[in-house]
């Protein structure tokens, strides 16, 4: 049999087939969605960010029930210390909010304890969303999980693998969510020239054309999100599905309007009352409290208001298939392109 130009020495050390893996979505890449890429022979993670830790740790059961497949679960792993400082900054706020708003804050609060119940529910894979995991690497190794880290620079890429961080993330400016500034054709193959470890590309890639090109750029996978996002497991209200299908390459804009950071995100109504407001926007996690609390009444489906992270190629989303149906045609479109190619992926 032919070899397939797809398999990357990275399928071997995932033992997946297809070098494919769901981003960490908070909140929308949940225990179906993770599940169901994992069924398709990608890599799932669950995305983690929002949530409570009970919660999680009731979404990491029931992946548990859909797929016998390892999969991988997605924090934001601040440094203990700033943690500290954030309960500090943020308690007396939390004791007048209504509970369940509380809730969405916990994982920000108590990173160490989600962490620990994370490692110790026997996950196979931890992501790192945003900052320098080394203070959880010894930990989550000991237990047998593979660790990865989403980095927008070559510096940070560096660091977090002098950190014992098994796989870098580079996740380029198109992204949705969280972004950098660099863009990920200018970013991955930096990294991937900085870096001993495999690397995975982010940000812009929705298609088989966006997957050979990462390979071409020395990735050995890519990392998709906004691509998930539209598709019929992925825990996003129908309207906002149905808005990445309709947008194009204009319509998304990068904020720190909706968590203090900056973000990529479908222009709205409240991006837009958000601008030239920069300074009343208050820092992460403490802006998260402004929106949840002005938008609390507000529907999920109502998408003038409601945050809809997005990427630049969100103009390349056209229908709202299956996670297992998108694996497969973008697989077997890389395939195609890297055939026509006349070449194969890294390795
Ligand atoms: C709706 C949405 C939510 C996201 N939430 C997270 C998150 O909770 N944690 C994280 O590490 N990245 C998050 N991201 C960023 C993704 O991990 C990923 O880097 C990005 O989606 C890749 O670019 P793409 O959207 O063009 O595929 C999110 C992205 C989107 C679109």
């Amino acid at each position: 049999m032919a070899s397939d130009p797809l398999r990357t020495p990275l399928c071997d050390q995932l033992g997946i087939d297809v070098p494919i893996l769901l981003a960490g979505m908070g909140g929308i890449a949940l225990s179906e969605l993770t599940a169901a890429v994992c069924e398709a022979k990608g890599l799932g993670f669950i995305g983690g960010v929002g949530l409570s830790k009970d919660r999680l740790s009731r979404e990491i059961e029931r992946a548990k029930g859909l797929t016998k497949r390892p999969f991988g679960v997605d924090l934001f792993v601040p440094r203990p210390a700033s943690e500290e400082e954030m309960q500090r900054a943020v308690g007396p706020l939390l004791a007048e909010m209504p509970e369940q708003l509380a809730e969405t804050l916990d994982g920000f609060l108590n990173v160490r304890e989600m962490v620990e119940m994370v490692i110790e529910s026997g996950v196979s894979y931890f992501a790192s969303a945003l900052g320098n995991p080394g203070w959880m690497v010894e930990q989550a190794h000991d237990a047998g999980m593979t660790v990865l880290a989403l980095v927008g620079t070559v510096r940070h890429a560096v660091a977090s693998e002098a950190a014992g961080v098994d796989i870098l993330i580079a996740q380029g400016y198109d992204a949705g969510g969280h972004t950098g500034r660099i863009g990920t054709f200018s970013l991955v193959p930096q990294i991937v020239d900085a870096v001993e470890v495999p690397v995975v590309a982010a940000g812009g890639i929705v298609d088989g054309r966006g997957v050979a090109a990462a390979l071409a750029l020395g990735a050995q996978g890519v990392w998709m999100g906004t691509r998930f996002v539209a598709t019929r497991e992925a825990r996003a209200a129908d309207a906002y599905k149905q808005r990445i299908v309709e947008i194009g390459d204009e319509d998304t804009t990068i904020t720190r309007s909706y968590t203090g950071k900056t973000a990529r995100m479908i222009k709205n109504r409240w991006t837009a009352e958000w601008e030239g407001r920069e300074n009343e926007i208050k820092p992460f996690p403490l802006q998260i409290l402004t929106t949840n609390v002005a938008l609390k009444d507000k529907s999920p489906d109502d998408i003038d208001w409601m945050p809809m992270a997005a990427g630049q190629a969100s103009g390349l989303v056209h229908d709202l298939p299956s996670a297992g149906e998108v694996l497969q045609t973008v697989a077997d479109e890389a395939r195609e392109v890297l055939a026509r190619m006349g070449g194969a992926g890294a390795g």
